[in-house]
Formats: structure tokens, sequence, C-alpha cells
């Protein structure tokens, strides 16, 4: 039995496979309307979400197969003070697949130690989120047809944003990526991924805190929120959540093919008049995510 607790469960091969179902998806729906007929997904979501649970839940749906869960740790028996590792053995008798969200790190690997069926991250903390980063990759493929030889600017919260860490984690594994890590110094990316992952895999990168300077070498701007709800401080978030605000004239000396991602929810570090551009990808993230999670659950369930 397979579970997906960080991206790097997976291979590179394996994810050229997803990549590639998700295409074919894309292409032929009706090929997959009934694959998962009778199977049963459950999200259990201890912390918010729209895009992550709502794009699960339309995947499996979209699969022939049918959902269950929770969206909120206040609506589950965690509010009673129930452990993770009780909750997941209890769900694993109700479905074939898990795919979880929740606010500690390491959750998700505590779930796999109790579940009979596969158990997806779908975000733990700050730490990791794989399957947003599957749908990062997707967007990337579509819209380069490599994912070698890029520059990539990861902009905002570098140190809660789960969703950098995953990437990061993933793109390493490509040759002739760049990384340009764009953050004020509070929200710089942890040592343990600059250890664990950029100096392991030897990856060439720079740390800067300005965007308008790092622009021009862009093949990639991956802009990120503020993650209010993992400061212990609002002082020190109000101070910071507005550090980039990205508009159309700061894109004035980017590249003409960058492209410009952002996991969602945006708050304010986007600015609507953005949308509009070419450049702006980030609801086709959106739209690819659903995709990926399909072939994701296909492949964690073991059909073809
Ligand atoms: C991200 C997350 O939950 O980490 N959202 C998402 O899943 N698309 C990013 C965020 O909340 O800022």
């Amino acid at each position: 039995m397979r579970h997906l607790l960080s991206i790097l469960d997976l291979s590179v091969e394996e994810i050229d496979q997803l990549i590639a179902t998700a295409e074919d998806i894309l292409a032929n729906p009706d090929d997959y309307r009934e694959k998962c007929k009778y199977k049963k997904l459950a999200t259990l979501f201890f912390e918010p979400s729209t895009r992550t649970r709502l794009s699960f839940e339309s995947a499996m749906l979209s699969l022939g197969g049918s959902v269950l869960g929770f969206s909120s740790a206040s609506s589950s028996s965690s509010s009673k003070g129930e452990s993770v590792s009780d909750t997941i053995r209890v769900v694993s008798n109700y479905s074939d697949i898990i795919a979880m969200r929740h606010p500690k790190e390491g959750a998700p690997l505590v779930a796999t130690f109790r579940s009979e069926v596969p158990v997806i991250n779908a975000g733990d903390g700050g730490h990791n989120h794989p399957t947003q980063t599957l749908a990062d990759l997707l967007t990337i493929k579509r819209k380069f047809g490599r994912l070698n030889n890029l520059t990539i600017g990861l902009c905002g919260d570098l140190k809660f944003g789960r969703t950098v860490h995953s990437l990061i984690q993933a793109m390493s594994r490509y040759t002739g990526i760049k990384f340009v890590l764009i953050s004020p110094d509070e929200l710089k990316l942890p040592d343990y991924i600059k250890k664990d992952v950029l100096d392991k895999f030897g990856m060439e990168y720079v740390e800067t805190k300005s965007l308008e300077e790092a622009m021009p070498s862009l093949d990639v701007l991956y802009m990120t929120r503020v993650q209010q709800e993992r400061f212990f401080n609002e002082d020190d978030y109000v101070r910071l959540k507005d550090s980039y605000i990205l508009n159309l004239a700061k894109l004035s000396n980017a590249k003409k093919d960058m492209i410009i991602l952002h996991p969602l929810p945006r708050v304010n570090e986007i600015s609507v008049d953005v949308d509009d551009d070419p450049r702006a990808c980030y609801f086709e993230q959106v739209k690819n995510g659903r995709l990926i999670r399909m072939a994701l659950i296909l492949k964690l369930l073991g059909i073809n």
C-alpha cells in the first residue's frame, strides 16, 4: 500500500506518469468516468480549505466514485479530544482512500501507522503540501513543455509556506534549475530545507529581499500568501503581510513568457489587474489540480 506524505515519495518517473495521465484525462474525460465506481474517498480536513478539499472531491466524483468526510476539526470528534490515530483507524473502515489536512506537521505520517487504506497529505502545518506541487508541476509542464532548465522565483512567506517547501523538493530533482528566494528576513526559507534539500541536491540558489531585482531573470514567479495562521504574534503578521504586492507595473521588466503561479487563496499579494495578463496562470493551476488529483487517486488505488 502506497501513501503520499511528501513529494519525494514519488520518483521523477512516477511524476512524469501522473502528468501523462492527467493530460490523457483532459483529452479523453469519458474514458475515466467510471474508473472508481464503488470506491469511496474520505476527505478529513482539520484545517480550512476551499480548493484542495473540493478538488479532491470533484476528482473522485469525476472518476465515478463517491466522497465522505468533514471540513473542519470542530465538526469531527477531534473537538471531543479524539486522537488522529483513532480517527484514522475508524475512517479507514469507511473508505478506500483518505485525503487529510491537519495544522500539525507530521499528523498525516501518524495517520499512516493506523490506516488500512492509502493516506494523502493534503497539507500538514507549515511542512508539506505534495498535491499542490503536483498541480504546480503539471502547470509548468503544460506551459513550458519541460520541467528542467528553469529559473524559479519563490516570493513571500518561504518560512511557513508548505507549498514552497514541497515545490523546492520536487524541482530539486530536475537539471538546470535555479531558485531565487525572495522574502523578508523574518520569512526566509528554513535552514532544514536548505540543508536537506538545496545543499543535498547541490542546487543553485540566491536569497534576496527585492522582487524588482529578481524579476528579469525569472521563468516562473511563484507568489505566496503570508501564512497568518502560523504566526505567534499578530503585530508581526501585520508588519509583514504586505511585504510584496505584484501589480502590472512591476511586471514591466519580466520576461514575456514568464508564468505567474500562486497556490491561492490570495490576499493582497497579487493585484487583480494582473489577472488578465497572459502570464497569470494561477487559475489554470486550479484546473490542473483536479486533473492531477484524479491521476493520483487512480495510481494509489492501483487502477489503470
Ligand atoms: C495553500 C495551502 O493550504 O497551503 N492553499 C492551497 O492548498 N491551495 C496555500 C495557502 O493557504 O496560502
